[in-house]
């Protein structure tokens, strides 16, 4: 065991776990934030998503002792002064889940690619989430959320 000090959601935290326990594991069990879910631990469903420095990151691919220096935001980060982010309100709106296992990663994906690329086409949509997989079948409304948000989020610079 190791203490650890991670910036999540914009806090700094204490944890004691061991180096190489995924930071999956260490967000749902130690820290409590159970956003990020568990579906095959092997970095194939993208369910375990979360932001490290922007980036959509499979959580359960990363071990803890590698992020100590990270801004890592999870699902639970994402609403600002009780207002849910452009792309939690697209997802909302469009009805883009069913069970909503796959929700949180689809969300925090959408969140990474928005950022790089203000106004996606469609086709950069699907293939950005292209890893994260929804076993209820909602892509049709997942794209149709991001496509909203992108229009919904005020421009930032040039699209890329
Ligand atoms: S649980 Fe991490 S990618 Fe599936
Ligand atoms: S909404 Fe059920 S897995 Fe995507």
């Amino acid at each position: 065991m190791a203490e650890f000090l991670l910036h999540v959601n914009g806090a700094p935290l204490h944890v004691n776990a061991p180096a190489d326990e995924s930071l999956l594991s260490v967000l749902r069990n130690r820290l409590h934030l159970t956003g990020p879910k568990y579906g095959c631990g092997e970095g194939q469903c993208g369910a375990c998503t979360v932001l490290l420095d922007g980036e959509a990151t499979r959580s359960c691919l990363v071990a803890v002792g590698s992020v100590a220096n990270a801004k890592i935001v999870t699902i639970e980060g994402l609403e600002q002064n009780g207002k849910l982010s452009a792309v939690q309100q697209a997802f909302l709106d469009e009805g883009a889940f069913q069970c909503g296992y796959c929700t949180s990663g689809m969300i925090l994906s959408a969140t990474s690619l928005l950022q790089r690329t203000h106004k996606p086409t469609e086709q950069q949509i699907v293939e950005a989430m292209d890893g994260n997989l929804c076993r209820c079948g909602t892509y049709p409304r997942i794209v149709a959320a991001i496509q909203r948000a992108a229009q919904s989020m005020p421009a930032k610079g040039a699209s890329r």
